[in-house]
């Protein structure tokens, strides 16, 4: 099996202006040669000038959510080719935060994943489960069965990532049992293995879910888990550097 090269994502959510461009240059001037590439998702009003703020930097920029249609009558929203246009490489898809506040479906995410491909961006395809999930034992089917639907097969031999997030550890200081996360990571790779073969092998999956520099390294080193999707903890540059030294 080809190990996957760890992926730290930063997800800045709604926060940011202009000023907070120092932190991700600060990022930037920090950074070690580790084994892991790092990139930070602002806003889509601040994609561009980040962007060129961290040319020749290692940090790639990233959106948050991408339309999958490619332009339109669409107020509002942002499309995968505006995004790459502004200079991201990566985008976050199916967030939880999208999925339960935009009624995101599977299948939505899937034909996000399809655009974002065509775009040329590289899908980070969030997937997780409920508390109310997890309690009634379905955690390990709801997960399997959101991968499934998430990801189009035209993801074969493409660059793209998993972000494990239960719902319930977002923002909240809960994170699941290190055996807990290790379970799922495994039934996600089983998953993709199914669907995409050995060629899948490369694909991290990450754990995203109130990580910090305190326990950044039990997770990361965790069997499966190919680097994390950081939200709190992406907005501050000297917590996200240590969470980038934990792996
Ligand atoms: P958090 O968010 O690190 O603030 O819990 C993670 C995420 O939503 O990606």
């Amino acid at each position: 099996m080809t190990a996957p090269v760890p992926l730290i994502a930063g997800n800045w959510k709604m926060n940011g202006l202009a000023a907070s461009l120092e932190e991700a240059c600060a990022v930037a001037a920090g950074m070690d040669a580790g084994p892991a590439r790092v990139a930070l998702c602002p806003p889509a009003t601040l994609v561009e000038r980040m962007s060129r703020v961290l040319v020749g930097t290692p940090v790639l920029v990233g959106g948050q959510d991408a339309r999958a249609e490619e332009n339109g009558a669409f107020t509002g929203d942002v499309s995968a080719g505006m995004l790459a246009d502004a200079g991201a490489s990566l985008v976050i898809l199916g967030h939880s935060e999208r999925r339960e506040g935009y009624g995101e479906t599977d299948a939505l995410v899937s034909r996000k994943v399809q655009a974002a491909l065509g775009a040329g961006l590289e899908p980070i395809v969030c997937v997780g489960e409920t508390l109310a999930q997890r309690q009634a034992g379905e955690a390990l089917s709801l997960v399997t069965k959101q991968v499934r639907g998430s990801l189009p097969q035209d993801l074969a031999g493409q660059a793209f990532s998993v972000a494990y997030e239960p719902v319930w550890a977002i923002g909240t200081g809960l994170t699941p049992t290190t055996a807990e996360i290790q379970e799922m990571h495994r039934a996600i790779r089983a998953t993709l293995n199914e669907m995409f073969g050995a060629a899948a092998d490369v694909a991290p999956i990450l754990y995203g879910g109130s990580v910090k520099p305190s326990n950044a390294a039990e997770i990361l080193h965790a069997d499966e888990v190919g680097g994390a999707l950081v939200g709190g903890a992406s907005l501050k540059a000297d917590d996200f550097l240590a969470i980038i030294r934990a792996i």
